[in-house]
């Protein structure tokens, strides 16, 4: 049973206290990789577990009608996310396209640590990727004056948004193509740059060694990635908030938190093939909006927020909107909404 398991029969306990009334809930582990959830349920609030069980693909069967509904709900869960995955070409890639500015305000912190890491020179060539809307490509097209950048994405609107600044820009030394930078076999380049495009592979080893093989003798390796979902403020705020009155699935240990731990990020590193792994703990207020109400309408257009709140209904969700903004409220400042961040900012050179 992995951990996102432990996390799931925490987040189902919880919400089955808080949400549903329930007059009895058991957990059991029925067989390897197997969890059953039992709810004697009085008619209320089980939607949210009804469907999350649907999506993950849980069988379920309800006890005869005259008594409480029996729910008996299987979770398979080796290996299987436990919330959808990032939808990078769809609703939410769109999202980030549509508010690229605010995303690049954001994640300046980031990027204030990431570019002098990278130490880009005049005649480099960089490959960013994961590069989304492609300031960081267009940041290292400026630094590789006789170079060049390229970002690569998998993302269509965001990569239309990255063409667009770069035209903007009169950028002529950067260019955006869209593919998986896992499988892509890439011209040579002396420098692999990425600000938080680098934790969504399938498989790790496979993506680093592809980019590992795009490098030239000498070539480095400079990215930052999230640490612990508990050191980020803001996903712990969120979640704390909007799980008080809606299902809020549990944070994965994959997608964008899959290189919080130190000693796996080496592990991959060394099997793709990099040495003179170096990580620095890059400790950063973010500030996720100018004032609480532009931080909790920002938060209500993010496609994940808003699935979760049109599952709950709309009194639950107004519940939930009013909790998020008063967290905020909380936490505002002459300087915004201001929360603690955790990031890993990674260097390596290519060994041959
Ligand atoms: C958190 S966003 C970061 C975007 C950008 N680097 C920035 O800092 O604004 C992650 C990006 O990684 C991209 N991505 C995820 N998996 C990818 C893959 N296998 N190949 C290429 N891009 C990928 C997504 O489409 C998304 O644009």
């Amino acid at each position: 049973m992995g951990s996102a398991a432990y996390f799931l029969v925490a987040e189902a306990l919880t919400n089955i206290v808080k949400h549903s009334g329930a007059e009895h809930a058991t957990i059991t582990l029925a067989r390897a990789g197997a969890l059953v959830i039992e709810v004697e349920d009085e008619g209320t609030g089980l939607a949210g577990i009804r469907r999350r069980a649907a999506f993950d693909g849980t069988t379920m069967l309800s006890s005869p009608a005259g008594g409480p509904t029996l729910l008996r709900v299987e979770l398979p869960y080796e290996g299987k996310p436990v919330t959808r995955p990032t939808n990078w070409g769809g609703q939410d890639g769109a999202f980030w396209a549509a508010n690229d500015l605010r995303y690049d305000a954001l994640l300046a912190p980031l990027t204030r640590h990431l570019l002098p890491a990278a130490d880009i020179r005049p005649d480099d060539r960089v490959l960013d990727v994961g590069c989304g809307c492609g300031n960081t490509t267009r940041l290292a097209g400026r630094a590789a004056r006789d170079g060049w950048a390229l970002g690569v994405d998998l993302s269509g609107p965001m990569l239309a948004t990255a063409r667009q600044r770069a035209a903007e820009a009169g950028l002529t030394n950067v260019r955006y193509e869209r593919g998986d930078a896992q499988r892509t076999p890439f011209d040579t380049v002396d420098l692999v740059l990425s600000q938080l495009g680098v934790m969504f592979f399938d498989d790790p080893v496979e993506a680093f060694t592809n980019l590992h093989r795009s490098l030239a003798p000498g070539g480095r390796l400079a990215f930052v990635c999230w640490q612990a979902f508990e050191l980020n403020e803001g996903r712990v705020l969120r979640r704390e908030a909007l799980s008080r009155y809606v299902t809020v699935p549990p944070p994965r240990v994959t997608g964008a938190l899959s290189f919080a731990e130190p000693a796996r990020l080496r592990e991959v590193l060394t099997a793709a093939g990099f040495g003179d792994i170096e990580l620095t703990d890059v400790r950063e207020p973010l500030v996720v909006g100018s004032t609480a109400e532009a931080a909790t309408a920002f938060d209500l257009g993010d496609p994940t927020v808003r699935e979760w709140l049109t599952e709950a209904g709309p009194a639950a969700a107004a519940r939930a909107t009013e909790a998020l903004r008063e967290a905020y409220a909380a936490r505002e400042t002459p300087d915004g909404v201001v929360l603690g961040s955790a990031a890993w900012l990674v260097t390596a050179a290519a060994h041959i």
